[in-house]
C-alpha cells in the first residue's frame, strides 16, 4: 500500500484516563519520540507475535532504543490461542523477573489478540502499568485498540476474563495494513460497516460508494475509514466507558457473531467474518420483529457481500445456535440482550426470548438464512 503522511489525531476524553489516537503512515518509526512525550522510567516491553515481530519488530525496537529506552521483546504465539491466562502469566513472569515498575511501559504491537492480551497483562502488573497500543490489523485499528477492553478467553466463553484498562496512547500506522493477508483486511471491513449501521448513515453511504477503492486499499480512503471509525468508537466510549448502557451498541453483530466463533472453535471464522454474518442475521431477526424494513436489511446485506464478507448462517440446528448465544457476556438478569437495527445509522437494544428467536429461525427457513 502506498503511504499518505498527513497526521490525524482523535482525542478520547476520559478525565485522568484521557489519551490520543494518532493516525499517520510511517508512525511505526516514531514510537520512541512519541513515548518520550508521555514520560516513563525508561523500560519498555514490546509484546508481539512472530508474524508481526518479523515485519515490524526491528523498526519499533530501533525507534525506542534511539529515544533512550531499554527494550524487552516478548513473543507470544500467533492467533487466538495466545489469548489465555497461561500467556498472560508468561508476560507477567518476564515483567517481574526484569523488575519492571509502575513507570515502565508495555507496548502492544500487533492485531486485536496481542492488544487484548498485552493490555490485560499491563492491567494486572503492579496493579496497572501504562500501555500503548500499536495496532497492525484493520480490526485492531478501528476497534480493539480503542476503549480499554482487555482480556483473554476461557473455555466457557470468549473474552470472559478481563479488565478495563485504557491505553495511554494509540499509535496507528495504516501503512502496516499493506502486509495484511486479504482475508484479514476484508474481515476488518465488517467492523467498519458496523460503525455505519450503528451510528452514521452518511459513513455507510460512503462505504457503499467507495467499496471498490477500499478493496484495492487506496491509501486516502483507508485513512478516512480508520479515522472516522476511531471517531465514532471514541465518542461512544467517552459517553459510556464501562458499557453500562450506550457502549453496548458496539456489540452489534456480536451476539450471533460470538456464538458462531465459539461453535467453530475459533478456527473456522475469523472475528470480522463472524461479525459480518452476525449483522446480516441480526438484521433479518430485526425485520422479523418489525424493527426494521426489508430495504434496510437488504442494503446492509449488499454492502457485506460487496466487501466479500460471508453472510450465510453456518448452523442448521436452532438449539445449537441458541445455546452458544447464551454464553455471550451481554446477558442481563439471566436474559439475553441483542443490538438490532432500526435504520441504517440507528440501532436499538432489545431482550430476546427463546421462543421468538426460534420462530424467526423456523420462519426464514434455510433458503433465507443462506
Ligand atoms: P489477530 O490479532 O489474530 O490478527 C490477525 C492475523 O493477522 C494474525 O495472524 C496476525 O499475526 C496477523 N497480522 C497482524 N498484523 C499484521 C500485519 N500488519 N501484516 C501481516 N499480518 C498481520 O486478529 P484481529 O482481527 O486483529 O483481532 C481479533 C481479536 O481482537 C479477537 O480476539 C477479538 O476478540 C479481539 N477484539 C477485541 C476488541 C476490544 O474492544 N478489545 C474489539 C474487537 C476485537
Ligand atoms: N468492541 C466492543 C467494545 O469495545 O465495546
Amino acid at each position: 500500500m502506498q503511504s499518505s503522511t498527513a497526521e490525524q489525531c482523535v482525542k478520547v476524553s476520559l478525565a485522568e484516563r484521557s489519551y490520543d489516537i494518532v493516525i499517520k503512515a510511517g508512525l511505526l518509526h516514531e514510537v520512541g519520540g512519541r513515548l518520550r512525550g508521555l514520560g516513563g522510567s525508561g523500560r519498555v516491553a514490546v509484546v508481539t507475535n512472530p508474524v508481526v515481530g518479523r515485519l515490524y519488530g526491528k523498526a519499533v525496537r530501533h525507534s525506542l532504543k534511539a529515544a533512550g529506552y531499554r527494550v524487552t521483546m516478548i513473543l507470544v504465539p500467533d492467533g487466538e490461542r495466545a489469548k489465555t491466562l497461561r500467556w498472560t502469566s508468561a508476560i507477567l513472569d518476564v515483567l517481574a523477573r526484569e523488575r519492571f515498575e509502575r513507570g515502565s511501559f508495555v507496548v502492544a504491537l500487533g492485531g486485536g489478540v496481542v492488544g487484548d492480551l498485552a493490555g490485560f497483562a499491563a492491567a494486572l502488573f503492579a496493579r496497572g502499568i501504562p500501555f500503548v497500543q500499536m495496532p497492525t490489523t484493520l480490526v485492531s485499528q478501528v476497534d480493539s485498540s480503542v476503549g480499554g477492553k482487555t482480556g483473554v478467553n476461557h473455555a466457557v466463553g470468549k473474552n470472559l476474563i478481563g479488565a478495563f484498562h485504557q491505553p495511554r496512547l494509540v499509535l496507528i500506522d495504516p501503512a502496516t495494513l499493506g502486509t495484511l493477508p486479504k482475508r484479514e483486511w476484508v474481515a476488518g471491513l465488517a467492523e467498519v460497516i458496523k460503525y455505519g449501521m450503528i451510528e452514521d448513515a452518511e459513513f455507510f453511504a460512503y462505504l457503499e460508494r467507495h467499496m471498490h477503492d477500499l478493496l484495492a486499499m487506496e491509501p486516502g480512503r483507508v485513512a478516512h475509514i480508520v479515522t472516522r471509525s476511531c471517531q465514532i468508537k471514541a465518542s461512544v466510549v467517552m459517553e459510556d466507558e464501562r458499557e453500562s448502557d450506550r457502549r453496548r451498541i458496539l456489540n452489534y453483530g456480536h451476539t450471533v457473531g460470538h456464538a458462531l466463533e465459539s461453535l467453530g472453535g475459533y478456527r473456522k471464522l475469523v472475528h470480522g467474518e463472524a461479525v459480518a454474518i452476525g449483522m446480516v442475521q441480526e438484521a433479518s431477526l430485526a425485520r422479523h420483529l418489525g424493527l426494521c424494513s426489508q430495504a434496510v436489511a437488504a442494503r446492509q446485506r449488499s454492502l457485506v457481500r460487496a466487501a466479500g464478507l460471508p453472510d450465510v448462517l453456518p448452523v442448521t440446528r436452532f438449539s445449537e445456535l441458541w445455546t452458544a448465544m447464551q454464553h455471550d457476556k451481554k446477558m442481563a438478569g439471566g436474559r439475553l440482550h441483542c443490538v438490532l437495527p432500526e435504520q441504517v445509522g440507528r440501532v436499538t437494544i432489545v431482550p430476546l426470548e427463546r421462543s421468538v428467536v426460534k420462530e424467526w429461525f423456523a420462519s426464514v427457513g434455510h433458503a433465507a438464512r443462506s
